[in-house]
């Protein structure tokens, strides 16, 4: 069956309306679109779960801190569509910006703590933005499960507190991240690196597994761990380390100590790219339930 390619809110729920009376089970795959291997990974895990997939493709004005970032997002809409089709979606929402904010919005999700540190410290309102549409879409698609890549860990986080603060009845489903042959984590953003750019890329991920080397090997100095990672990023112009940082994987606070499970983040400028990558760490002596 082909995807069903809406555009309104009104059609949107007309069409969820029969799966839901037919008490299939609704699966939301939210994205902005600049589909790769990594969105193909969390719909596929939706279609082996659920009764009727919809995946919406959507670029959030409201996520975006700087206008030429928004402007320059990759949007690849034909070859979304056929990734979708061939993953068997049910049905793509693609709204149009007015669509989803006809006029200014007033009432914003505000994030509080979960934001402070991580890309929250660096993009201010981006996490309101994201935890607002995110929001918006669960109301509009009503999903049992929404499926969220790992690789947005921070993000993840949000929406876990998301659904738990605001008694939203979604099943948050985290999906590990999807990596080329030498580490890198597909992004949407990788398309914006030329070939010495994407070559220096993966430096990030060499520096997150310095740092899951050290912790798993009993590593307890967050300081210690942190500096000896980020000499991991070759001295090049191209290449800017905006954060390397250890904290807590559910309130995204900084340890002060490694003691326990830890998630090891940190965001890279490469050229005029923004990459961002995390792992999971556990010390030796803990074991996760
Ligand atoms: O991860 C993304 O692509 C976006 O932040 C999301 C969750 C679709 C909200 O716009």
């Amino acid at each position: 069956m082909s995807a069903l390619l809406i555009e309104t809110i009104a059609e949107l729920r007309g069409q969820a309306a029969p799966a839901r009376r037919s008490e299939l089970a609704i699966g939301f795959v939210p994205t902005m679109g600049a589909l790769h291997a990594g969105h193909a990974r969390l719909i596929e895990r939706a279609r082996s779960q659920c009764g009727c997939v919809v995946v919406s493709i959507f670029v959030n004005p409201l996520q975006f801190d700087r206008a030429d970032d928004l402007e320059r997002y990759p949007r690849t809409r034909a070859s979304d569509l056929d990734l979708c089709r061939s993953l068997g979606v049910d049905i793509v929402f693609a709204p149009a910006v007015g669509e989803m904010y006809p006029g200014e919005p007033s009432c914003l999700v505000q994030v509080g703590r979960l934001g402070d540190h991580l890309c929250g410290r660096f993009r201010p309102g981006h996490f309101s933005g994201v935890a607002t549409v995110v929001l918006k879409l669960f109301e509009i698609v009503q999903p049992d499960t929404a499926f969220f890549g790992e690789k947005d860990a921070q993000q993840l986080a949000v929406i876990r507190r998301l659904v738990r603060d605001f008694n939203i009845p979604v099943h948050i489903e985290g999906v590990e991240t999807v990596r080329e042959a030498d580490g890198l984590a597909l992004s949407s953003r990788n398309r914006g690196l030329n070939l010495e750019e994407r070559r220096l890329a993966v430096s990030l991920y060499d520096a997150l597994c310095d740092a899951r080397e050290r912790i798993t090997g009993g590593a307890s100095d967050p300081a210690a761990v942190k500096a000896a990672a980020a000499a991991r990023i070759p001295a090049d112009e191209r290449l800017r380390l905006e954060y390397l940082e250890i904290v807590d994987p559910v309130e995204i606070q900084p340890v002060e100590t490694i003691a326990g499970r830890v998630l090891v983040a940190g965001a890279l400028w490469v050229g005029s790219t923004r990459l961002i990558d995390n792992v999971i760490c556990d010390p030796p002596a803990h074991h996760s339930t």
